[in-house]
């Protein structure tokens, strides 16, 4: 079974998917990673992130088990992941790291913008996690804070309508619903209203597979 959950900045996909896969005892893949690992790469040996070649050479030495995912995570790392993100060359240097993963004995469960329509097309159920831009910068608001990142809501927000607006409107890969996706709207959802209404999606799936099964048998 691969689960596949696309949605834009801080609409609770990463949550979701890391509370599914503990759930499915499914290893889970943050996507997001990669490209924010990728822009890290570039940032530490001083190149611009518009350069393509140094991208594709940092985005190809990616390995699964070396993200330091506290530095990672900062506002500022975002907003670069979102501009290596855009480069073409890039996403291609990605996709076998991620089908690889994906194609793990007994499935997996991936979270980004593009596994379920470019990644992982064949991944079932897919959901598209999404959530008012106000509810998702007050949420990434408080996990900054959190996190000790001083940021105000205004910022947060500003940041986060910039990066929806590129990763939706890229060339290559954009964040778009995919035909099959089931839309989960988390803006009145806690993450616990928000994870039972994820597994009650996944259990309907599997019930489906079942009954297919046993139709064609
Ligand atoms: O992965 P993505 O950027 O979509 O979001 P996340 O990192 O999973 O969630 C962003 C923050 O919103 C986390 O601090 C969550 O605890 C919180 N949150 C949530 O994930 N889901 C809700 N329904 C409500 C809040
Ligand atoms: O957690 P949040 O949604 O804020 O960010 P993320 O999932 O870590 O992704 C950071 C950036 O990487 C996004 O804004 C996208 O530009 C890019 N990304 C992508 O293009 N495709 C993916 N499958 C995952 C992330």
């Amino acid at each position: 079974m691969i689960i596949a959950l696309d949605g834009p900045a801080a609409s609770g996909k990463g949550t979701l998917a890391r509370r599914l896969a503990r759930h499915m005892g499914l290893p889970h893949l943050d996507s997001g990673l990669l490209y924010r690992a990728t822009a890290q790469a570039l940032i530490e040996q001083g190149c611009d992130l518009a350069d393509s070649a140094a991208a594709v050479k940092a985005a190809r030495g990616l390995a699964l088990t070396d993200f330091d995912e506290a530095a990672l995570r900062g506002r500022d790392m975002a907003e670069a992941a979102s501009v290596v993100a855009a480069i073409p060359e890039v996403r291609t240097a990605l996709i076998d790291l991620q089908r690889g993963f994906a194609a793990r004995p007994g499935g997996a469960v991936l979270d980004g913008r593009d596994i379920g329509t470019v990644i992982c097309p064949e991944a079932s159920p897919k959901i598209f996690v999404t959530a008012s831009v106000e509810a998702r910068a007050m949420r990434r608001a408080l996990e900054l804070k959190g996190r000790g990142e001083a940021v105000d809501y205004a910022c947060v927000l500003e940041d986060i309508r910039k990066r929806d607006e590129r990763d939706s409107s890229r060339a290559v890969a954009p964040l778009k619903v995919a035909a099959d996706a089931f839309v989960l709207d988390t803006t009145k959802l806690d993450v616990e209203a928000a994870f039972e209404a994820a597994l009650a999606i996944v259990n309907s799936t599997l019930e489906d597979k079942r009954n297919l099964v046993a139709r064609s048998a």
